[in-house]
C-alpha cells in the first residue's frame, strides 16, 4: 500500500471473543499505514474490549447500535459501507458467520454486512470445535461461494485450553491479506483442510523432495552458489517422513544433517539434481525446494584459473534446466502432486501464479525475500494452488513444513476419492 493516491478506508467490524484484543492491534497498524479505519462492535465485542480503546486508536466514532444509527441521520447502516474499500470483520465469530451466510441481521454489524456490495473479508476466531463443526464449515463454504474472502484461523493454542485450529490470524498476516484484497484479488482463500498431518496420512506414499543451493563449477576450486541453507528443505522432508511417507532428499552442498527417516542423495550441480530427480521417479509427490542455479559456467575450466595482473575475467553462463517444471510437465509418470517454491523480491502473488501455470506445478509457496527468508530459521508465505491461496503468518520453516505437508495430503486424498 503505497501512501501516495486517495487514502484507503477500510470499515473493520470487531465481533465478541477474545481475539478482539488483537483487533485494536489491527486498528493501530492500519492507522500506521494512513489507512482509514471506521470501526463497528457488536454488543458481544463490547464485553471483551472498551468502545474507547477503538476509538482512541482510530481517531474516528465507533458504532455498535443499530437503533441509535437509524434515529441518526447522519449515518445509517447503508452508508457505514458506502465508502469503504474493504470490509474486514477480525475476530468473526461462528455467530457471525452463520448470520452472513443466512442473510440474518438482526444488528448493526450483521446488518451493514448484509446492506452491502463491497468486498469482505473475514479473520474467524472461535474453539477448534466450533470451527471444526459441520455446520460453521458449510458456512463458510457458502460464504466462500459468495466470494468473502478468508485470512485463518490459524492452528494453535486456543485461550480455552485446546489445540487446533481456531486462532485468530496475527495481525501481521491479516495486514498482508487486506493489502491483497486492496490490491484487487478476489480469489478467495483456501478451503480449511488439516493442519498438521497426522502421523501416517503419507502411508505408502513416495515422496521427492529438493533441498539446497547447486554449486555450479568456474574451476575445480571456485563455483557459484547462493544463500539457500536447506532448511526449509530439509524440514518438508522431515515432515513427509513423519507422515509416514517413503522420502527421497536429494540436496545440494548444505551444512545440516540428514533428516531421519529419509533417503538422502547429494549432488552439486543442477545437472545431477535433475539427474537424480529422475532417477528417484515415480513418485506420488514432488517437492521442489531447492533454489537451483539459473546458470552454470557454459565451460568450467579444468585446472585453476590463474590471475594475470590487469586482467579481468569474463565467464559465459549458460542456463540450467529447471527442474521443477520438468517434472511438473512431465506426461507419463508426473507424479499426482508437483509442489514449488517462489522466492519473489517483487509482485510476489503475480509471479507465484506465473509460475504455477509455466512449470505445471500444483501448488506454489511464495515468499517474500524482502522479509528475510534465506538462511533464516522462521518463513512468512503465502500457499497457492488454482483453487485460491492463503496468507499465512511468520511461522518457523518446520511449520510451514507441516502445513504444507498436511495440504498436499488432503490433496492426494481429495483427488483419488
Ligand atoms: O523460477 P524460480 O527459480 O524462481 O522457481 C523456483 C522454483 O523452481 C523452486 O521450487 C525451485 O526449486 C525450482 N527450480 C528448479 N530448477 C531451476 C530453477 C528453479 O527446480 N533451474
Amino acid at each position: 500500500m503505497s501512501p501516495a493516491g486517495p487514502q484507503k478506508r477500510i470499515l473493520l467490524v470487531i465481533g465478541g471473543g477474545i481475539a478482539a484484543y488483537k483487533a485494536l492491534e489491527l486498528i493501530r497498524r492500519l492507522r500506521e499505514r494512513d489507512i482509514f479505519v471506521r470501526v463497528v462492535m457488536t454488543g458481544a465485542a463490547e464485553r471483551f474490549i472498551t468502545k474507547l480503546s477503538a476509538e482512541s486508536l482510530a481517531g474516528s466514532a465507533v458504532y455498535s447500535d443499530l437503533f441509535a444509527l437509524t434515529n441518526d441521520q447522519t449515518m445509517g447502516h447503508i452508508e457505514l459501507s458506502r465508502d469503504a474499500d474493504l470490509i474486514v470483520a477480525a475476530p468473526a465469530t461462528a455467530d457471525l458467520l452463520a448470520k452472513m451466510a443466512h442473510g440474518l441481521a438482526g444488528d448493526l454489524a450483521s446488518t451493514l454486512l448484509l446492506a452491502t456490495d463491497k468486498k469482505i473479508l473475514l479473520a474467524p476466531a472461535m474453539n477448534v470445535r466450533m470451527w471444526l463443526h459441520p455446520s460453521t464449515q458449510r458456512n463458510v463454504s457458502l460464504l466462500q461461494e459468495d466470494g468473502v474472502l478468508f485470512v485463518g484461523p490459524e492452528e494453535g493454542e486456543m485461550a480455552c485450553g485446546e489445540y487446533g485450529p481456531g486462532r485468530m490470524s496475527e495481525p501481521a498476516a491479516i495486514i498482508t491479506a487486506i493489502e491483497q484484497a486492496l490490491e484487487g484479488e478476489t480469489r478467495i482463500a483456501l478451503p480449511q483442510g488439516p493442519r498438521s498431518p497426522p502421523a501416517r496420512l503419507l502411508a505408502s506414499r513416495r515422496v521427492i523432495v529438493t533441498s539446497g543451493p547447486t554449486h555450479e563449477p568456474i574451476d575445480p576450486v571456485r563455483f557459484i552458489a547462493n544463500r539457500s541453507s536447506g532448511r526449509q528443505g530439509h524440514a518438508i522432508a522431515a515432515a513427509a517422513a513423519a507422515a509416514g511417507a517413503e522420502v527421497v532428499l536429494i540436496s545440494g552442498p548444505v551444512a545440516l544433517a540428514d533428516p531421519d527417516g529419509v533417503t538422502a542423495i547429494h549432488v552439486e550441480t543442477a545437472r545431477d539434481m535433475l539427474k537424480e530427480v529422475e532417477a528417484a521417479l515415480p513418485a506420488d509427490i514432488f517437492i521442489g525446494v531447492a533454489a537451483v542455479a539459473d546458470w552454470r559456467v557454459a565451460e568450467p575450466a579444468s585446472v585453476k584459473l590463474k590471475r594475470a595482473p590487469g586482467q579481468n575475467l569474463s565467464l559465459t553462463l549458460v542456463q540450467n534446466p529447471d527442474i521443477l517444471a520438468c517434472v511438473g510437465k512431465r506426461g507419463r509418470g508426473r507424479p499426482a502432486l508437483v509442489a514449488g517454491f517462489a522466492a519473489e523480491s517483487a509482485r510476489l502473488i503475480e509471479n507465484a501464479e506465473e509460475k504455477l501455470a509455466q512449470k505445471g506445478c500444483d501448488v506454489i509457496v511464495a515468499n517474500d525475500i524482502a522479509g528475510g527468508v534465506f538462511g533464516a530459521t522462521s518463513n512468512q508465505a503465502v500457499i497457492l494452488t488454482k483453487e485460491g491461496k492463503e496468507f499465512l503468518p511468520r511461522m518457523s520453516k518446520q511449520d510451514l513444513a507441516k502445513r504444507l505437508i498436511a495440504l498436499l495430503a488432503a490433496m492426494l486424498a481429495g483427488k483419488e476419492q
